[in-house]
């Protein structure tokens, strides 16, 4: 497995593969701090794009708030690189900072409208952030296919746009969620949680499994839906939340009626730890 540091040497791979008319290229995007959730892509990736996969790792310094958890986010890369290896990668893209943001950079991409709807209402900037350097880093790398998983649903609905919008010929291929045993989705950030917290986040994943029962059961109307989630939520006290939604998945806009496609959406705060969970309902 090659790991590249530069916009240069990715390009240079991808275009090596184009000219020898190799198969789809493939990118798995990623924070690094990875587990089972992002192994789970770069296998699908891997299936699809066999002998032909980068997984980028970067901490992107501007989807994070000004108090959030940039300076602690897990920067794990000898064990990411091993899970990336082991899961099919075979090219590792770890650029630093100043790679992705040359000094004075000062072009953005806003994905108007869907930015500032879900986690875009509670972390102003964050779909801007996540936005520009997904952008940079598809112009680089030139997919035909990019991985990113379901869990992150209101980012895979403002990429989704992007990609339609600037016409790039990259295709997004959207992955299941991965859970813990107990149903905890899998995230980066669940590390942060003590033992006392870690028990209060199955909060997020009970509502989300009410709200599924609830759906096959019959039950359409958002307000009964939303309610019987918010009265899970309201049994674990130490559980902030930050929003529980129905919404069209594409446009993010809250729906009064759960159809097939419709995207059920919880975050909530544990502790110092925000988590978010989803379903998309049958
Ligand atoms: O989902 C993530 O890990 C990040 O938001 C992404 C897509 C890699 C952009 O930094």
């Amino acid at each position: 497995m090659q790991i590249l540091h530069t916009v240069d040497e990715l390009r240079a791979w991808s275009r090596g593969l184009r000219c020898k008319g190799a198969g789809m290229i493939g990118l798995v995007p990623t924070m690094g701090a990875l587990h089972e959730g992002h192994a789970s892509l770069i296998r699908a990736a891997e299936q699809q794009c066999r002998g032909r996969v980068a997984v980028s790792i970067f901490v992107n310094p501007t989807q994070f708030g000004p108090n959030e958890d940039f300076a602690r986010y897990p920067r794990t890369f000898g064990a990411d690189c091993e899970i990336a290896e082991r899961a099919g990668a075979n090219v590792i893209f770890a650029p630093g900072v100043e790679e992705m943001y040359p000094a004075g950079a000062a072009t953005f991409v806003d994905v108007e409208g869907l930015s500032e709807r879900l986690d875009g209402q509670s972390r102003p900037g964050h779909f801007r952030g996540v936005a520009t350097v997904v952008a940079k880093l598809l112009i680089a790398a030139e997919p035909d296919l990019a991985f990113f998983g379901q869990k992150d649903a209101a980012q895979v609905a403002v990429l989704r746009k992007l990609v339609a919008d600037l016409r790039l010929g990259t295709r997004l291929v959207v992955c299941p969620i991965v859970r813990e045993p107990d149903g905890l989705a899998m995230s980066s950030r669940n590390v942060y949680l003590s033992a006392e917290e870690r028990k209060q986040a199955l909060a997020l994943c009970r509502a989300v499994r009410c709200v599924e029962q609830m759906r096959s059961n019959g039950q359409r109307a958002a307000p009964s839906l939303v309610e019987a989630a918010r009265k899970i939520f309201a049994e674990e006290p130490a559980v902030r939340v930050d929003y529980v939604e129905l919404v069209n998945w594409e446009t993010l806009l809250p729906t009064n009626t759960a159809g097939p496609g419709t995207l059920f959406a919880v975050a909530a705060w544990v502790g110092d730890t925000r988590l978010i969970d989803n379903t998309i309902l049958k």
